[in-house]
């Protein structure tokens, strides 16, 4: 029997009308969608996002612990892997749906690595969505980077202390995993006087989005989850093009 294929597919950030066209013909092709949710959360932002288009379709949840002990969550991934393989070894023509980008710190990779040890490479496709960051960028017309200026993508570190030398060492730089450390990152930016370069982004594409260049008065809201904060140097002369 002829062997199906993969597709893990990045959905984007939430809003239907960032899908490309590509990961929509790719689902609406599709003999079987696997989405992952977490076991803490009853609803799938991603299969929200695909509902117009899967009706009649073969849908299976994948459930991931929300726990660090790589032990469950390497079984977790070791698990989809085979639930994964059964389906493309039938034949069948197998997505799975990922948030933002599948390349861009997603658990996608983890899955990656153990499908990589199962299935023949040239049946695995990967195909990329928009991130949080791009999407927040682009609806603030906040540019990321022009001629020949460097931009890093980075987690918030645990000690917001080392925020600093990055910040003084790339022209752009992506924040992402805010979440708690929202107040400490406000406080370093207000003393390296960046406070007016910030843009704040929070759930992006999805209902309850926000969006501001305001960035004092979050300081204290708890608004960090599901955010990230991108600060450009060169901001002030963006603001002069006008
Ligand atoms: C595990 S990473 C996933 C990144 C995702 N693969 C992407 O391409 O954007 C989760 C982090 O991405 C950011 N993020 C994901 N979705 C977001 C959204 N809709 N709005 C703002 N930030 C988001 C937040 O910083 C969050 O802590």
């Amino acid at each position: 029997m002829k062997t199906g294929n993969f597709y893990g597919i990045g959905l984007g950030p939430g809003d239907p009308e960032l899908l490309t066209l590509k990961a929509l013909r790719t689902i609406q092709r599709a003999d079987c969608i696997f989405i992952p949710r977490s076991d803490t959360k009853e609803d799938s932002l991603a299969l929200e996002i695909v509902t117009g288009y899967i009706q009649g379709k073969t849908v299976r949840e994948q459930i991931y612990p929300m726990t660090k002990d790589k032990s469950v969550l390497n079984a977790a991934w070791v698990r989809a892997a085979k639930e994964i393989h059964t389906e493309v070894a039938a034949g069948h023509e197998v997505v799975y749906l990922t948030l933002g980008d599948p390349m861009t710190f997603s658990t996608y990779i983890y899955l990656l690595r153990h499908l990589g040890e199962l299935l023949p490479s040239d049946t695995i496709h990967t195909i990329p969505g928009i991130t949080s960051y791009n999407a927040a960028a682009s609806a603030a017309n906040y540019p990321l980077l022009t001629g020949d200026e460097k931009m890093a993508v980075i987690p918030v570190p645990a000690n917001t202390e080392n925020l600093r030398p990055i910040l003084e060492m790339f022209d752009t730089v992506v924040m992402m995993k805010v979440a708690k450390k929202l107040d400490e990152i406000i406080q370093l930016l207000e003393e390296m006087n960046l406070l007016e370069n910030a843009l704040f982004a929070s759930y992006i594409g999805q209902k309850n989005a926000y969006l501001t260049a305001d960035i004092l008065p979050l300081k204290g809201t708890g608004k960090g989850y599901m955010s990230v904060l991108i600060v450009r140097r060169g901001r002030k002369e963006d603001s002069l093009q006008k």
